[in-house]
């Protein structure tokens, strides 16, 4: 054979060979038996030393060109091969992300924050814009600012969860109300929702993590009958009835004057049970107009600017709506219990 028939058949050989390939390891060891320094193909051009100059340039150049096609030959196959690859990963590790689950696996929001979603909608309808804060706050935001004196009992140890850094965990979303007084500018409608902590000793009416909903109305000439309103189209959207309330005389550092306004209980309707303490009332919703302090501490003119607050408990209005005897099912991680919502 001569060497250049014996170029040709390499390159075919080569071909032949490469196209068996199946995996990285074996492109390798095909490309050595070939191409490698001590491949089929340079043992070739090794004959090319005994050849004259002029075969030498001929050949040379056919010798060179097949190595140059081996070489991309392989270049080919292994970029096909990577293809392979990855189109079999993709089969086999395909999620499909919107393939409907098992109806009896599927989560449901948990009912206090459907409550919550609710209130906003309600509100929010009544041209109220929704606002947040963080958990963790200072003693200004959480207190001071609301008109707690130092020495005012809710600032006691027994109440409140400090941090090591001298904050707290907010008590109250009524931080929120500082922090809307402090940035935005009157007149606004805000409702804040949120979770607050007290260091309480846990029952079927007390919890150390509930949920609270804030609200506060700023403007001028805003009077009780406002407020009244508002408690009243709030209540009637969330029962979807007419409940029966009252309203009573209540403190609160930051109001003035401050109510209670209480409902009467739905679980035991007035008879009286656990969750209403047998009384047949629950204080649902304690509210007032803002105290001039808390607006002057802010920088807004309590001769300008009146307004109203209100701090509604969501675990309550989630206990009374569904019949619920015991606050703690709403911490619990009981799934029996949230399926039913
Ligand atoms: N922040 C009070 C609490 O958690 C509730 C409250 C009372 C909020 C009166 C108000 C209000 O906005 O006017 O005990």
């Amino acid at each position: 054979m001569s060497l250049l028939e014996e170029i040709n058949s390499l390159i075919l050989e080569a071909e032949s060979s490469l196209s068996k390939c199946n995996s990285e390891e074996e492109l390798d060891a095909s490309k050595n038996l070939f191409v490698g320094k001590k491949g089929k193909l340079t043992q070739v051009l090794k004959g090319l030393a005994a050849l004259s100059v002029e075969e030498k340039k001929t050949i040379g150049k056919v010798a060179n060109e097949a190595q140059v096609r081996i070489e991309s030959f392989l270049e080919n196959r292994r970029a096909a091969l990577k293809e392979e690859f990855y189109q079999i990963k993709l089969k086999e590790e395909f999620i499909d992300a919107l393939r409907p689950v098992n109806g009896n696996e599927r989560g449901t929001l948990h009912p206090i924050t459907q409550i919550q979603y609710e209130i906003e909608d309600i509100f929010t309808s009544m041209g109220f814009s929704v606002m947040d804060g963080p958990e963790v706050e200072t003693d200004e935001n959480n207190f001071a600012a609301l008109n707690f004196t130092e020495d005012h009992p809710a600032r006691d140890m027994q109440d409140t969860f400090y941090t090591t850094d001298g904050n707290l965990l907010r008590t109250h979303t009524s931080a929120i109300q500082v922090r809307a007084l402090r940035n935005l500018k009157p007149p606004f409608r805000i409702i804040a929702p949120g979770r607050v902590f007290r260091y309480e000793e846990v029952d079927a009416s007390h919890e150390n993590t509930f949920y609270q909903v804030e609200g506060m109305v700023v403007g001028e000439n805003i009077s009780i009958a406002n407020l009244i309103y508002t408690m009243e189209t709030l209540l009637s959207s969330v029962f979807r009835t007419s409940v029966k309330t009252r309203l009573r005389p209540g403190y609160f550092p930051f109001v003035e004057p401050g109510f209670e306004l209480d409902i009467q209980c739905l679980v035991c309707e007035g008879k009286g049970c656990s969750v209403c303490k047998q009384s047949g009332w629950l204080e649902l919703l304690p509210c007032g107009l803002i105290h001039p302090n808390v607006l002057s501490h802010a920088g807004h003119d309590p001769k300008k600017w009146t307004g109203f607050a209100f701090g509604l408990g969501l675990d309550r209005l989630v206990m009374m709506r569904y019949g619920i005897n015991d606050i703690r099912y709403f911490q619990s991680g009981n799934l029996r219990f949230l399926n039913q919502f």
